[in-house]
């Protein structure tokens, strides 16, 4: 393992109910609150009349940053900031998924300085402050909700940037799994290909002596594997939403990763797509990330895919080299999310070989190189992409 410090300030508040604890937790940090969400969910599902009522619980006065899209952009970042800064917000609620999440954060830091968003997002620029936010989870994907990380759109410049600071955790997240109950199966999938991935990202290091974090991995991604086709059957099922939500948060509230550098290059690579054509990060992550196990697979790196095969996939290896035990684990794990409904090529959105060099330069804009299990170049980018086609 490497060095780590584990440190995740995010005070979780999970199960059936619990938006009851809302209004003690925003109490603590102010009456001023900006509420911020999405395309109307919230409004459709009652979420939004039953948070309103606790906000007035506590007579807060709410102000409200509605329309959110989802791979959220630096334009609705800045309606943001402007009006916390205008109104003296104190406090920030994000009601919803990653996207509502993400752009809370960049709102939460924007509100503290002079510095326009956009230069932070790109590392041109630090956070040295953000006020303080809380969340209520309702879609599982991201892990947004207990990470100090953000993902901003530019939509203008065709960028899309991961940024995060030590000022962006959560104070809290409420995690109730009824709020999930009304994520369109499209939706739902999405969710659950992006916290596998997350997994899988974590899963791909060149740390040695992993043995615990192995099968932490592990055990997420078989549970994800056994619980989506019955959720997926029964949408409604709170045991199984439950089952997911928590999935989610596991996978990437940095507890998979103590002492180890996930890979990363995947995300990467999907972020490069949707800030050019805006496609649902999960849609995207599926098409791509086992043609990426594909093309970085190498005799050196084999046996880290052949135990993933074999504990996740129950691949036989008997009389199989490493890299054929590893290639039939990539085959399962593309027949497992064609099997959920998840798209596996470009075309399933319309995206054609015109626009592989403009994503491909998106791959290497913040760094002329990426990955941390495997380093790839642009050169890689176009290979990986012309493979999803
Ligand atoms: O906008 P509304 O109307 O609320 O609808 C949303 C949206 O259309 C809908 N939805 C959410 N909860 C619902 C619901 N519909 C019915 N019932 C509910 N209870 O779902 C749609 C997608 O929501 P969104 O927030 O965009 O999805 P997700 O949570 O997957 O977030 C995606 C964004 O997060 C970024 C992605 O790149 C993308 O921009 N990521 C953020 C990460 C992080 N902060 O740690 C890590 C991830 O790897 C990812 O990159
Ligand atoms: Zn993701």
């Amino acid at each position: 393992m490497e060095n780590f410090t584990y440190y995740n300030p995010t005070k979780l508040i999970f199960g059936r109910g619990q938006l009851e604890a809302l209004p003690k937790e925003v109490q603590t940090y102010g009456k001023k609150v900006l509420i911020v969400y999405g395309g109307g969910s919230i409004k459709r599902n009652g979420i939004y009349d039953n948070v309103l009522a606790k906000l007035d619980e506590i007579d807060a006065e709410v102000f409200e940053l509605s329309g959110v899209e989802p791979n959220p952009r630096i334009s609705t970042v800045r309606k943001g900031v402007e009006i916390c800064k205008s109104e003296d917000v104190e406090f920030l609620l994000a009601i919803g998924g990653g996207s509502t999440i993400d752009c809370t954060k960049a709102i939460a830091a924007g509100a503290k300085t002079d510095v326009d968003m956009w230069d932070i997002v790109t590392k041109k620029e630090k956070a040295t402050d953000a006020l303080p936010f809380g969340t209520v989870l309702t879609h599982a994907a991201t892990g947004s909700e207990m990470n100090r990380g953000s993902v901003i759109t530019h939509w203008d410049k065709n960028e899309k940037h991961g940024w995060g600071s030590p000022h962006t955790s959560p104070a809290f997240s409420i995690l109730d799994p009824a709020h999930t109950l009304s994520v369109p199966r499209d939706q739902t999938v999405y969710g659950i290909v992006d916290m596998m991935s997350h997994v899988l990202e974590h899963y791909f290091h060149v740390a040695t002596n992993t043995p615990i974090q192995d099968r932490f991995c592990e055990s997420v991604l078989k549970t994800v594997m056994e619980t989506a086709p019955k959720l997926l059957d029964d949408l409604e099922n709170y045991e199984h939403r439950e089952t997911i939500m928590l999935s989610g948060t596991l996978a990437l509230n940095d507890m998979l990763s103590m002492g180890l550098r996930g890979d990363w290059g995947s995300h990467n690579l999907e972020h490069a797509v949707s800030a050019v054509h805006d496609i649902p990060h999960g849609g995207g992550l599926a098409i791509l990330m086992p043609n990426w196990m594909k093309h970085i697979l190498s005799d050196e790196n084999a046996a880290r895919f052949k135990q993933l095969a074999i504990r996740v996939f129950d691949v036989d290896a008997s009389g199989k080299t490493d890299r054929e035990a590893a290639l039939e684990g990539i085959e399962k794990l593309r027949e497992f999310w064609n099997s959920i409904g998840a798209p596996a090529t470009l075309a399933d959105y319309n995206i054609d070989a015109s626009t592989i060099e403009a994503m491909a330069e998106k791959t290497v804009i913040a760094r002329p190189e990426f990955g941390n299990f495997k380093t790839l170049t642009k050169a890689d980018s176009v290979e990986i992409f012309q493979a999803s086609l």
